[in-house]
């Protein structure tokens, strides 16, 4: 019996995509628990790039059934749209791909509210990726929320869509000032998209729980990241679901008394997308640098990622927060050429220094990051699969930050492909238990 999860620690894009990959070759299922198409995990096999939005990162693998759970929220369309691009890529989707009927529906008039609030926000706007995930989420919380069992029962979907939409409306034009959106075919465009899914509308908790009281491997792949948490993050700039390892039995199903093993993966240095507070964020040149050296542009937008050095105040917070019994640093090789890394290991809040990720990071002009200087590398370390082979400043660096984060670091990746990974310094660990 075992059940491991894979977190992101940061604001997102840690490298999930790629983790998740490699962990699902010994997996029978692999589900997702939050978030949406927000998502963007990128997974490289060779010269083939796959960007996966919805559907879990088991779904390259034969054999292992892949599971959008019940906290996930799912854009019919855009869930459908991509098993299509999948499809055509040659991967058996319907094989391998199942869907928790519980799960709520992300319909056109969430995207719309979404850019409407982002607009009434101004100054203030989140710069959400406009995916209706924020609406969405409201709703379930509202209880207006729509799930896919009822879209799947024609009569429950047109008596709750058609309250839907007449709210939606209501709040649209008076509140926002919109012009009344014609829903077309909604009902219609919706049930057929449903129609379509229904052979793999499942009760996920139920898959779950038979698959572990049988001994199976479950891996459970977070999205987002932990400063993304609508608890935990930066808040209000974060999003609308519980990333961390907390988000788990609540957006699967499974007991959390059955999870057995959680992962963090974070880069070596941060990146955000959005707005938001970023302490450690870089200026100028050197944010130029690293996003280029990085290729740091977002795998769901296209937006440039904002980039700035390794926190370590905000990643013991996270490894903290999550219980982990281990770390994936990612990136390591986007480093190479910068002389010295600095590493932010306290906060400084007007006249207090402090080692804690504050609550109010997002409201204090007066927090400014203490920095300690390690020296950098010149060489390319792609090449390189034994930690014993690093430079010693790039050996020198990963102890620093897995002493500061207090857990072990047990894999580390230096290029985006299945194969440019290695062990961390204590060797080989099997991240199954
Ligand atoms: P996710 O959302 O956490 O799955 O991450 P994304 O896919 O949004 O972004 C991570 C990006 O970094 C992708 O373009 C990956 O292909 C790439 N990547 C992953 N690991 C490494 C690594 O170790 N080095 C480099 N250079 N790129 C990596
Ligand atoms: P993965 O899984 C990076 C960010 C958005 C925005 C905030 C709220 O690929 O790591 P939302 O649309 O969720 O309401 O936006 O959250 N965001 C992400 N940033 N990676 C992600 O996912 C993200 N999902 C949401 O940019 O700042
Ligand atoms: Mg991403």
């Amino acid at each position: 019996m075992s059940s491991t999860a894979v977190i992101g620690l940061q604001w997102g894009d840690e490298g999930k995509g790629k983790v998740i990959d490699s962990l699902a070759a010994e997996a029978s299922i692999v589900a997702r628990y939050a978030g949406g198409n927000n998502a963007g995990h990128t997974v490289i096999v060779g010269e083939e790039k796959y960007v996966l939005h919805l559907i879990p990162g088991g779904i390259l693998h034969e054999g292992t059934i892949n599971l959008v759970g019940r906290g996930v929220v799912v854009s019919l369309a855009a869930l459908v749209e991509e098993m299509e691009g999948l499809k055509d890529r040659g991967v058996p989707v319907e094989e391998r791909l199942r869907i928790d009927s519980r799960a709520h529906v992300i319909f056109p008039y969430h995207c719309q509210l979404d850019s409407m609030t982002e607009v009434w926000r101004g100054a203030g706007r989140i710069g959400t990726t406009g995916r209706g995930i924020g609406p969405a989420y409201a709703d379930r919380v509202a209880r207006t929320g729509i799930r896919i069992a009822d879209v799947l029962d024609p009569d429950i979907f047109r008596k709750r869509l058609e309250a839907s939409l007449a709210e939606k409306d209501a709040i649209l034009s008076k509140v926002y000032g919109a012009e009344p959106e014609d829903h077309g075919n909604l009902f219609e465009e919706s049930r057929e998209l449903a129609e379509r899914l229904r052979p793999l509308v499942v009760d996920g908790g139920g898959l779950l729980a038979s698959a572990y009281g049988a001994g199976e491997r479950i891996l459970l792949e977070g999205a987002q990241g932990t400063m993304l948490d609508l608890d935990a993050g930066t808040f209000p700039y974060v999003t609308s679901s519980w990333t961390g390892t907390w988000g788990i039995a609540g957006g699967t199903g499974l007991s959390p008394r059955n999870l057995d093993r959680a992962y963090g993966v974070s880069k070596a240095y941060c990146t955000r997308v959005g707005e938001g507070p970023f302490p450690t964020e870089m200026e100028g040149e050197e944010e130029e640098r690293l996003r280029a050296q990085g290729n740091e542009y977002g795998a769901t937008t296209g937006r440039p990622r904002r980039c700035g050095w390794f926190d370590a105040v905000q990643a013991r917070y996270a490894c903290r927060l999550n219980g982990l019994d281990g770390v994936v640093l990612t990136n390591l090789d986007v480093l190479t050429g910068f002389s010295r890394l600095r590493v932010a290991n306290a906060y400084r809040l007007g006249e207090e220094r402090t080692l804690n990720f504050p609550a109010e990071t997002g409201l204090r002009a007066d927090l400014n990051p203490e920095y300690v200087e390690l020296p950098g590398w010149e060489e390319d370390i792609s090449d390189i699969r034994n930690f014993d082979d690093l430079p010693p400043s790039a050996r020198d660096y990963v102890a620093f930050l897995e002493e500061e984060m207090g857990v072990p670091i047990v894999q580390i990746s230096v290029g985006p492909d299945r194969s440019e990974i290695m062990s961390g310094r204590n060797g080989e660990v099997r991240l199954w238990s």
